[in-house]
């Protein structure tokens, strides 16, 4: 894209990343050889066999299920804390080249904690990751704990109760290894309701936690509105079905609600068919606040100047329409006023 520089140059922060979705096939290896983690066979699923052939696999998924498959196999070789920390950066490196000042990242503990990797493994890596990142690369961050919505209810209780006990959500003792910022909730859409889990988001709001969850990715409206109602949720993550209902968006408008939007996701997962059917400049001409983000850079091709220089090509946006995506991005942040100054 001509703007391509423009658009790395732009200050812009990123709300919609799942750590465990920046495993690239050369880390899954390398993890894989130093942890001793046997890979599917080839008779089990021929993608496996080297870092080229997963690559590969990753161009092509039928839908959410079918990636999620692929996400959660890949994660078996995620082991010490290092693994973890390792992962993040490889995110936060990246996050740098393309001029991400701030960012507010989704982990899933539960899908660690069912292979019997012990939470704070998990958390404690990813936070020095974070902290490496503010010093050494000035990107700020804040960790979002996402429940796993198709595992029973009981394991998300589980995991709010651990991160209770452990102290992760006391942002008063300002111990920068241990915090977690927010609740998110993500994996398979369909039947399985935001409504499930409103003992722990009021949970959450009650401790003072931010709160975000995956809705009308392939999920219709209601399950847009059921997030918000019952969930008391701030930001809704995809939120590209909102379209469909008129008197929802224009809700989703008044209550400055802000949707995290993931336009080569949307391609990939074939919730769209390409990237001008993403509802971009709906969203501008209504006056719906969004930022544009990249899920799992590691499966959908690219990070996020991917997906900005995605939606310049189908789009053609102006430059004036482009600074305020980026401004939208740094005053919906879970960030104090003093830093949204430094961004803007
Ligand atoms: N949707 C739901 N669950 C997910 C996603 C997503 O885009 N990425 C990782 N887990
Ligand atoms: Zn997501």
């Amino acid at each position: 894209s001509p703007l391509h520089s423009f658009l790395v140059e732009l200050p812009k922060c990123e709300h919609h990343l799942h750590l465990e979705g920046c495993l690239s096939p050369a880390l899954l290896f390398q993890l894989a050889a130093k942890n001793n983690i046997t890979l599917p066979s080839s008779d089990e699923d021929p993608a496996y066999q080297s870092p080229v052939t997963l690559a590969k696999r990753y161009q092509h998924f039928d839908n959410l299920e079918d990636f999620l498959q692929c996400y959660y196999r890949g994660m078996a070789v995620l082991i010490t804390q290092n693994d973890f920390e390792m992962l993040a950066w490889e995110y936060f490196t990246t996050a740098r080249r393309d001029g991400v000042r701030h960012a507010e990242v989704f982990f899933d503990p539960q899908s660690h904690t069912d292979r019997g990797i012990a939470f704070d493994t998990v958390v404690a890596g990813f936070n020095a990751a974070r902290t490496r990142a503010e010093k050494e690369l000035g990107i700020t961050s804040c960790l979002i704990m996402c429940f796993l919505r198709h595992l029973p209810v009981s394991s998300a209780a589980e995991t709010m109760q651990t991160a209770i006990t452990g102290g992760y959500f006391d942002v008063s003792q300002d111990d920068k290894q241990r915090a977690i910022t927010g609740l998110g909730l993500d994996s398979s859409e369909v039947g399985f309701r935001p409504e499930l889990f409103v003992d722990q988001y009021r949970e959450g709001e009650k401790r003072g936690l931010r709160r975000t969850a995956h809705g009308g990715e392939e999920g219709d409206p209601t399950y847009i509105s059921g997030a918000l109602d019952t969930l008391h949720v701030e930001r809704i993550d995809h939120g590209i079905r909102l379209t469909e209902d008129p008197e929802l968006l224009k809700r989703v408008v008044k209550e400055n609600i802000l949707l995290t939007v993931c336009p080569l996701s949307n391609m990939c997962l074939q919730a769209v068919k390409r990237i001008d059917q993403v509802p971009i400049r709906t969203f501008l001409e209504a006056g719906v606040k969004f930022s544009i983000n990249s899920d799992d850079p590691a499966y959908f091709g690219g990070y996020i100047v991917n997906n900005y220089c995605a939606v310049q090509d189908a789009f053609n946006l102006s430059i004036n329409e482009w600074r305020v995506i980026a401004e939208n991005s740094i005053h919906g942040s879970w960030i104090q006023e003093a830093r949204k100054s430094e961004l803007l």
